[in-house]
């Protein structure tokens, strides 16, 4: 048997103010009618019945869930004591799964073609139940990005299936440089499978303060995967993108306009401008170019488009503000 267990936590700041503690990046809906999780609910749906799909959460985000995903059952959401990040998220899981593989998605992707995304997963899932080791899924960079785990590939064990020489989560900007590169290294997508008691067996040797519920708040990438040495990687062949910050919507939504209008907006001498606002509001702008205007309940951010990786910065002075 396999499962799926969606984690749909996090701290909700790359898409501030839209996006909160109380709503982080998997409940947006940026593309339309379906948001980020539902999508990838939708997704799963195609691989796994969903007698066999789990979301993971914090309280607070139950009632959320419910409303987004009215087919999954109650007993199939996860809640976990308090958010600690994913290895906590994740090993906290793993308590009320039974034996079998465990799959593990993030809910906060653009996955652009579902019959190559079940194809690569179904092989992963095949690997898992085999390999005693846990599965990645590897996207091929395109740029030295500073914001993604890199896989370096090893030898193939099976048919499109590697062996992962290392894991290095974020690296710096020079270390990104020289990954990419390489030509050795790719992306780690965020998806992660094993049978039960190897991920047991794993945290037990690397991490076993998680396991207990102990410690600080750690990422599953630091806490078991740069460690781990029995990681393999199957290469993705379907388009995926991490939807990293506000920019990112432009890639598919702003097709050859002069800006992406997520919102009632005017416009004299304006281009490449972000604007999002929900309902009637209207945003009225001259004279502007390359900037973010979010306007969300009470809150307006007004950013450079070039600066808008450093939201967390913003936010946490915001904090400190009150
Ligand atoms: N339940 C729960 N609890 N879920 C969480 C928590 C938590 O405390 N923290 C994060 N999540 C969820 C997020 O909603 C997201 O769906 C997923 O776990 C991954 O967390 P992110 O915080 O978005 O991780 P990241 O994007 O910085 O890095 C990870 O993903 C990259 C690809 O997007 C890493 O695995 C990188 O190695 C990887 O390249
Ligand atoms: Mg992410």
């Amino acid at each position: 048997p396999s499962y799926a267990v969606i984690l749909a936590g996090g701290k909700g700041e790359r898409f501030w103010p839209l996006s909160t503690p109380e709503r982080p990046k998997p409940f947006l809906k940026l593309f339309g009618e379906r948001s980020l999780l539902q999508a990838t609910g939708d997704r799963l749906l195609g691989i796994f019945p969903k007698e066999a799909i789990y979301v993971v959460v914090p309280p607070h985000l139950q009632s959320l869930v419910v409303e987004h995903l009215p087919w999954l059952s109650s007993s199939h959401i996860i809640l976990e004591p308090e958010p600690k990040d994913t290895a906590f998220a994740v090993s906290y899981a793993l308590r009320h799964l039974p034996e079998g593989v465990i799959a593990f998605f993030p809910a906060d992707h653009y996955v652009g073609d579902e019959s190559a995304f079940r194809q690569d997963v179904c092989l992963a899932v095949e690997a898992a139940s085999e390999l005693e080791g846990i599965l990645t899924l590897g996207v091929s960079p395109t740029y030295p990005a500073t914001g993604y785990g890199y896989l370096e590939r090893g030898e193939e064990v099976r048919e499109r299936v590697f062996k992962v020489a290392r894991f290095l989560e974020k690296p710096d900007r020079e270390s990104a440089e020289r990954l990419y590169a390489s030509g050795r290294f790719y992306w780690n997508a965020g998806i992660f499978l094993a049978l039960r008691r190897v991920w047991l067996s794993e945290f037990a040797r690397h991490a076993p303060l998680v396991l207990e519920g102990k410690g600080d708040k750690i990422s599953l990438d630091y806490a078991l995967m740069e460690k781990t040495d029995r990681a393999f990687m199957v290469p993705a062949s379907f388009p995926w993108d991490d939807l990293g910050d506000w920019r990112a919507l432009e890639r598919y939504l702003k097709g050859d306009k002069e800006n992406l209008e997520l919102a009632r907006h005017v416009g004299l001498d304006t281009r490449g401008a972000i604007i999002y606002a929900q309902g009637d509001e209207l945003i009225v702008t001259l004279g502007l170019q390359d900037v973010v205007i979010v306007r969300e309940g009470k809150i307006t951010l007004i950013a450079r488009k070039d600066r808008v990786e450093e939201l967390k910065k913003l936010l946490a002075t915001l904090r400190q503000v009150g």
